[in-house]
C-alpha cells in the first residue's frame, strides 16, 4: 500500500492528554459580566508556531490512494493502521500526529456503489479507537460506535456493502468514547469517495481537497485543547488543504474542474470564496443534487459537511484565492474576531478563453422521502453548571449529557420520519446522525419558515442560534445510531445522544 510518510514506532511515548471538559473563563478587564464571574482558566495556552511557520506554495498533492488488495470484481480489500508518525514541519523537533497508514490526511478510499468492502483495522495507537465511516450506510455494528472500541494493539474486520444510489463523498474518523476530539485533532481522518457506475460529470475533472484544522506548537508538537477550544471548538493558527499550507493549484485540465471538498476540521466553519471564478453547487454529503445550483458567490461548510462544486475559471487568466472569509457563529467568551484565511492558491493562467458545454440540467432525480410516519424532536443547548467551585460549560441534547447506558430516542426501521431540530444555544452546531442521509425540509428563525431551496441528501447540517430545521430521514439497518454536533469539543462534552432503531 502506498505510504507517503513512514511508520514511527514510538508508540507510548506521548503522553496521553486528558480530556478535561470543564470551562472556566479568566477573568480578564472588559470580560463581559457573565464571563465575569468564572473562576481562572483551566488548560494553559501553549505558545503556538507563527503562522509563515509552515512553507505555503507548494504545489498541490493529490490524495495518497488506498490500494485494493482484492482481484475479486465488487470487492475492495485493504488494510487500514492508525499509529502515530513523526513528520518534520519545524526546524528542531518533528511532529508527532496520529494517522492512518502514515498518512496526512488519511489514504482516500475510492469504491463503486455496489462494493463489498473490507477493512482490516489495526489500532496501534496508545488509545483505545474505533473507524467511523461518515455518512455511509453502513450496519451499526460495523459503524465504529463508540461502543465497538478497538484497543491499544488490537485488530478488527469493517465489513459493508455499498448499495446503488450511494455514490457521494464521505470520510472516515474515529469515534471513540471522550476521545474523539483529540484522535482527530492529532490527525485522524480521511476520505471516502462512492462513485457511481454512471455519472452525468464524469468528464469534468476531479479535485479533491480536505481541508483540515492544525494548532500547532512552538515547540513542534500538537498543541493540547485550552480552555477556549473546550468552548467553542477547537481552531488552529492553520487550515490545511491535503494537509498543505496554502499550496498551489494548477487549473490546467480545462477551463473547468469539479472539487469535491471536505470541512474534516474539528470546528472551523468554511464560508468558502474563489474570487474570479464561477462556482456552482452540484453535489452535497451524500452526492448529486437533482439540478446544478449555479451562481454562488460563496459555499458555507459546517464542521464535517462536504460538497462537491464545479469550479468556472474559463473567463480568467490569473491568480485566484480559495478564502474562508469570515463567519460569525456566536463563538463565547473573549474571542478575537473573525479573520478571513486564504487556503489555497488558484493558477487559472492555462485555462484562458477555453469555451465549455453547458452542464447537464438535470443531474439525477431525488425522491422526495414522502409521508413522515413519526416525529422526533432534538434541542441543542448550553447551560453553565458550578462544578468543584468552578463553572462549567455543558452542552446538552434534550437537556440531558451524552450517556452510553442510555438510548434517548427509539425509530422503526424502515419508516420515514420527520426530525425538528431545535438550537436553543447561543452558537451555531451542526447536527449530524450516523448510518443514513436526510432531506432538509425547511428552517425556521423567529417563527419565520423557509422552505429547502433544493433538494439534496445530507448527513450534516448546520444550525444557527435560535434556527429550527426540519429534515425528513429513514434508518435501515436495526441497532444504535448516535447523533451529535460535528464541533468536536461539543460531541466530546456530551452533545451527543443515541438512537435505537427497532
Ligand atoms: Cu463524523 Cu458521529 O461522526
Ligand atoms: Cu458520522
Ligand atoms: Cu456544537
Amino acid at each position: 500500500m502506498t505510504q507517503r510518510r513512514g511508520f514511527l514506532a514510538a508508540l507510548g511515548s506521548l503522553p496521553i492528554l486528558g480530556l478535561d471538559i470543564g470551562w472556566a473563563q479568566a477573568a480578564t478587564s472588559g470580560t463581559p459580566p457573565m464571563m465575569g464571574m468564572m473562576n481562572m482558566g483551566v488548560a494553559a495556552s501553549v505558545k503556538l508556531a507563527a503562522v509563515d511557520a509552515l512553507a505555503a506554495g507548494a504545489a498541490l498533492s493529490d490524495l495518497v490512494k488506498l490500494a485494493n488488495t482484492s482481484s475479486q470484481p465488487g470487492l475492495f480489500r485493504a488494510t487500514l493502521t492508525a499509529a502515530p508518525v513523526n513528520v518534520p514541519l519545524l526546524a528542531g523537533a518533528p511532529t508527532q500526529f496520529w494517522a492512518y497508514n502514515g498518512s496526512l490526511p488519511g489514504p482516500l478510499i475510492e469504491v463503486m456503489e455496489g462494493d463489498t468492502v473490507e477493512i482490516l483495522f489495526e489500532n496501534r495507537l496508545p488509545q483505545a479507537t474505533t473507524v467511523h465511516w461518515h455518512g455511509l450506510p453502513v450496519p451499526p455494528d460495523q459503524d465504529g460506535n463508540p461502543h465497538d472500541a478497538v484497543a491499544p494493539g488490537g485488530k478488527r474486520l469493517y465489513r459493508f456493502s455499498l448499495p446503488p444510489g450511494s455514490a457521494g463523498t464521505y470520510w472516515y474518523h474515529p469515534h471513540p468514547h471522550l476521545t474523539t476530539p483529540e484522535q482527530v485533532y492529532r490527525g485522524l481522518a480521511g476520505a471516502f469517495v462512492v462513485r457511481a457506475k454512471a455519472d452525468p460529470l464524469q468528464d469534468i475533472p476531479e479535485r479533491l481537497l480536505v481541508i483540515s484544522d492544525l494548532k500547532l506548537g512552538q515547540d513542534g508538537r500538537i498543541a493540547p485543547n485550552d480552555a477556549n477550544d473546550e468552548m467553542n471548538g477547537r481552531e488552529g493558527q492553520f487550515a490545511l488543504v491535503n494537509a498543505q499550507r496554502q499550496p498551489l493549484l494548477q487549473f490546467d485540465r480545462g477551463g473547468r474542474e469539479r472539487w469535491r471538498i471536505w470541512n474534516a476540521s474539528s470546528a472551523r466553519y468554511l464560508r468558502l470564496t474563489l474570487p474570479g471564478a464561477a462556482l456552482t453547487l452540484v453535489g452535497t454529503d451524500g452526492g448529486l443534487l437533482e439540478r446544478p445550483v449555479a451562481g454562488l458567490t460563496e459555499v458555507l461548510l459546517a464542521p464535517a459537511e462536504r460538497a462537491e462544486v464545479i469550479v468556472d475559471a474559463s473567463g480568467n487568466k490569473g491568480r485566484g484565492e480559495l478564502v474562508a472569509t469570515p463567519y460569525n457563529r456566536g463563538k463565547m467568551g473573549m474571542v478575537p474576531a473573525e479573520q478571513a484565511l486564504s487556503l489555497l492558491s488558484v493558477d487559472f493562467g492555462k485555462v484562458a478563453g477555453a469555451s465549455l458545454k453547458p452542464l447537464p440540467a438535470m443531474l439525477r432525480g431525488i425522491d422526495d422521502l414522502g409521508r413522515p410516519m413519526s416525529k422526533k424532536r432534538v434541542v441543542f443547548s448550553e447551560n453553565m453548571s458550578m462544578t468543584g467551585g468552578k463553572h462549567s460549560m455543558q452542552f446538552l441534547v434534550n437537556g440531558q449529557s451524552f450517556d452510553m447506558k442510555r438510548i434517548d430516542l427509539v425509530s422503526k426501521i424502515n419508516q420515514v420520519e420527520l426530525w425538528e431540530i431545535v438550537n436553543e444555544s447561543d452558537m451555531d452546531h451542526p447536527f449530524h446522525i450516523h448510518g443514513t442521509q436526510f432531506q432538509v425540509i425547511e428552517r425556521e428563525v423567529d417563527g419565520k419558515v423557509a422552505p429547502a431551496s433544493y433538494r439534496a441528501w445530507h448527513d450534516t447540517v448546520n444550525l444557527k442560534s435560535g434556527e429550527t430545521v426540519r429534515l425528513k430521514m429513514v434508518q435501515h439497518f436495526k441497532g444504535i445510531r448516535m447523533f451529535h454536533c460535528h464541533i468536536l469539543e461539543h460531541e466530546g462534552a456530551g452533545m451527543m445522544g443515541q438512537l435505537q432503531v427497532v
